[in-house]
């Protein structure tokens, strides 16, 4: 088969199959279908990923109210099964913005929605589209969030949730969210990838509905993360942003912010130059995306084999690619991979400024700091990074990042004695450390007299 380029013009021709002037395109060979008559995650013809089309694109001054729910007219229903989601924080961070070099620099902090992570924002209106089409078993594939959406938005439904998650590799908090959430939980011997290939075959076979990203109507939700960001930053800043940094993984929220940057500048709301460049971070080892933009290919290739610490974005065959691979090119973004020890240390330092967020998300300011040393970045440009999950999803990876509790003896004295010390030692012998174990240049000397000092440290704590 010859590979079609994907087609995400909005046209505005409205076809029969609409219902209440909404419908689906296939962005492959732009076969329409009703909205909600039957259930379809894919183009019935060609496989094609299909999208939500609107017969009426609406500009910033129709939205009213708060959350997801506040850009309805931009959504195919009035309302959804709400917790409620949305108008999270777009946080200024004064230190970090100097440090790195930007202009002007925030972070949506997407770990503020009611189950830590941007996730919500899909579910809200997944869950309201299961209603509709009258079924009562959800399903997905997860590395963590995900199924923790599904879950609550699930049960706030009413409905039977079923989630299947690579075994060993999802965090402690999302876990624990499925689970007292009342998810059937199946931990598959396999990655998410694996666990997505069952989820599609469960759905295609009519057992669940799919509430994975390949749910366009997911991504519908989602990109509401958009929409606050234009019209925040820019109450704010006069302006928009030049750029927004996210991390990928399934590459649906990439395509959701594309979406919605193409409705509004349809609608006249912005201007083709006012559009964001969407500029996606992967971890080193899952970066398929980052080898299709770096290789001009039109296609990701799936890598069999991935890992990194930070587990939400162990994917190694983004579903959403065909509609995110287009929104970094058109928009003049541009993919980057890191690696786990640069996303660590991006987890501290968004930490030093009071935001907690998991591992996954420190990937955009580390992309960010990686873009900016290597001259892709100018220090004219206003970012928003997108941070998108909360820190208490991976507490280990929080605790492992942190500082070491040092034990101390029951007693006043014990603690004075402690406290003497210089504070924040033992975190900047930890530091100095792993900075020159990773630095070939430093003498071995000094990077194995840190060690000795720090393991010295966390022995005597241990007593
Ligand atoms: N950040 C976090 C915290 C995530 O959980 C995910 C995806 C991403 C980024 C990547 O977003 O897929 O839209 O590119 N988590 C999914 C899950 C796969 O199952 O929770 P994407």
């Amino acid at each position: 088969m010859v590979p079609t380029m994907a087609d995400l013009q909005l046209t505005d021709d409205v076809p029969p199959v609409a219902d209440d002037g909404v419908w689906l395109a296939c962005i492959e060979c732009g076969e329409t279908f009703a909205p909600f008559d039957e259930i379809r995650y894919t183009c019935d013809h060609c496989d094609g990923l299909l999208e939500v089309r609107y017969d009426d694109l609406p500009t910033f001054d129709e939205f009213e109210g708060s959350g997801v729910w506040r850009y309805n007219a931009a959504l195919p229903f009035e309302e959804g099964i709400t917790l409620p989601e949305g108008d999270t924080p777009l946080h200024e961070m004064p230190r970090l913005k100097d440090d790195i070099g930007v202009d002007a620099l925030r972070v949506k902090h997407e770990g503020m929605n009611p189950t830590g992570s941007f996730k919500d924002r899909g579910m809200t209106v997944g869950v309201r589209v299961a209603q509709e089409v009258g079924v009562d078993r959800l399903a997905c594939a997860s590395t963590g969030n995900t199924s923790a959406a599904l879950a609550a938005y699930g049960a706030r439904g009413g409905m039977e949730t079923l989630v299947l998650l690579p075994a060993g590799k999802v965090a402690a908090g999302k876990i624990a969210q499925a689970s007292l959430h009342r998810a059937r939980i199946l931990e598959v011997d396999g990655n998410f990838d694996q666990c997505l290939d069952i989820v599609q075959d469960l759905a295609a076979r009519g057992e669940a509905y799919l509430l994975n990203s390949l749910n366009p109507f997911r991504l519908e939700g989602q990109k509401t993360i958009g929409l606050e960001i234009m019209e925040e930053f820019y109450a704010d800043n006069g302006e928009y942003p030049d750029r927004i940094v996210l991390p990928v993984g399934n590459a649906g929220n990439t395509a959701a912010l594309y979406k919605c940057f193409r409705e509004l500048v349809k609608a006249g709301a912005i201007t083709e130059e006012q559009v964001p460049k969407l500029t996606g971070v992967q971890a080193e080892g899952a970066a398929p995306m980052v080898e299709a933009i770096e290789n001009g290919y039109e296609d990701t290739r799936r890598w069999d084999d991935v890992e990194t610490r930070a587990t939400a974005i162990r994917i190694g065959n983004p579903v959403n690619a065909p509609k995110a691979l287009p929104g970094i090119r058109e928009t003049g973004g541009t993919a980057v991979a890191v690696s786990d020890e640069e996303i660590t240390e991006a987890q501290r330092d968004i930490a030093g400024e009071g935001v907690g967020v998991e591992p996954a998300s420190a990937a955009s300011v580390a992309g960010l700091r990686k873009l900016r040393r290597e001259g892709e970045v100018d220090s004219d440009e206003s970012v928003v990074c997108l941070t998108t999950g909360h820190l208490l999803k991976d507490p280990e990876a929080a605790a492992e990042a942190g500082n070491e509790p040092e034990p101390v003896a029951n007693s006043t004295e014990a603690v004075l004695d402690l406290i003497e010390e210089p504070s924040s030692v033992t975190e900047t012998i930890r530091r100095q450390a792993s900075k020159a174990a990773d630095a070939p240049l430093v003498p071995a000397l000094v990077a194995s007299g840190l060690g000795v000092a720090y393991l010295y440290r966390k022995l005597r704590s241990k007593k």
